[in-house]
């Protein structure tokens, strides 16, 4: 396996791989790598010649009182993980090679990075974006791996990609949990014994704002913005009993838009961020259109 730092030595490689008409997956991650990471590799390896992931801890997209500084950081365990993982080539530059000192062009993300993560991240989606985009350029990848863990960032680089002509095909991969219902997340490592136990809460009530709606959608298509407001303050209510808990967000949104809906037939997602201690944990489950009788594996 390569490892390149530097734009240059990846742009000249990118140009021998385009040149050989080589089928290249990109996986683009801030490292501290975990089998969620590694199922996206995995993906990619399935369908591609040529599998690149990146590492970055991009500044761009924490905000001031954010996590940056102590965003888990283990290059060479992450070096090893992709070498065993089959993985061709790792791109692991410093900020220096991705961030100008003056930035006079930006973009901008519009409704979908307003809510959900957005309301209480305001410019994280811009910082995503602003990264990926400079990351596809200098990788062009024919394919692209995230996570469905993330899946206000999937939807937005979707958007960004069909918007701006880029030429890439998006996969999403599910989410990958621990055998608890936990999806696994870097930041899992902030967590105590102790909270690691109470971080429980946010796959259960996912899972149960999940049930409810099955239930609901056999005798209704619709359910009012009272409605909801009772189901998910019963929910606010499970999350309060545990110790040193926050809910930041727990919405019902429509899977096109991510927008609150009162339609409770279509494809939905039932996401919430829930902060555990100072530690922001995020999950979500996309529950089908057709099929009442999906289950939501975070138990
Ligand atoms: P990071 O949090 O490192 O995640 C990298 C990729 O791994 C994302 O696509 C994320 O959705 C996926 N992922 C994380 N946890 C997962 C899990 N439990 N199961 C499946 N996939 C999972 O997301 C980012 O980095 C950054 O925002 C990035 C896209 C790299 C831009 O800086």
């Amino acid at each position: 396996m390569e490892t390149i730092y530097t734009r240059i030595a990846l742009q000249n490689k990118i140009q021998q791989l385009k040149q050989q008409n080589t089928v290249i997956g990109f996986v683009p991650t801030m490292g501290f790598l975990h089998d969620g990471h590694l199922s996206l590799i995995d993906e990619a390896r399935k369908i591609c010649d040529v599998v690149i992931v990146s590492i970055f801890v991009n500044p761009l997209q924490f905000g001031p009182n954010e996590d940056f500084n102590n965003y888990p950081r283990a290059l060479e365990r992450d070096l090893k993980l992709c070498t065993n993982r089959g993985v061709d080539l790792v791109f692991a530059p410093p900020a220096e090679e991705l961030i100008a000192q003056e930035t006079l062009v930006v973009l901008n993300v519009s409704q979908l990075g307003t809510n959900l993560c957005g309301k209480s991240r305001p410019n994280h989606f811009q910082g995503v974006c602003a990264i990926v985009n400079k990351l596809f350029n200098l990788v062009q990848p024919n394919y692209a791996f995230f996570g469905q863990k993330d899946i206000q960032q999937f939807k937005i680089i979707e958007r960004m990609v069909n918007d701006l002509f880029i030429p890439v095909k998006l996969k999403m991969v599910k989410t990958v949990r621990n055998s608890d219902g936990l999806a696994l997340s870097s930041r899992n490592k902030y967590l105590s014994v102790e909270q690691r136990q109470h971080a429980l809460i946010v796959p259960q009530v996912i899972a149960f704002i999940v049930s409810q709606i099955v239930k609901l959608r056999e005798s209704q298509s619709q359910l009012t913005q009272e409605q909801q407001e009772i189901l998910l303050g019963q929910v606010k209510d499970m999350v309060a009993k545990i110790p040193d808990s926050r809910v930041d967000y727990m919405e019902i949104v429509s899977s096109n838009n991510l927008q609150y809906t009162e339609d409770i037939k279509q494809e939905l997602i039932i996401a919430a961020a829930i902060f555990i201690g100072s530690t922001r944990l995020i999950d979500n489950h996309i529950l089908s259109a057709k099929s009442c009788e999906d289950t939501f594996i975070g138990k």
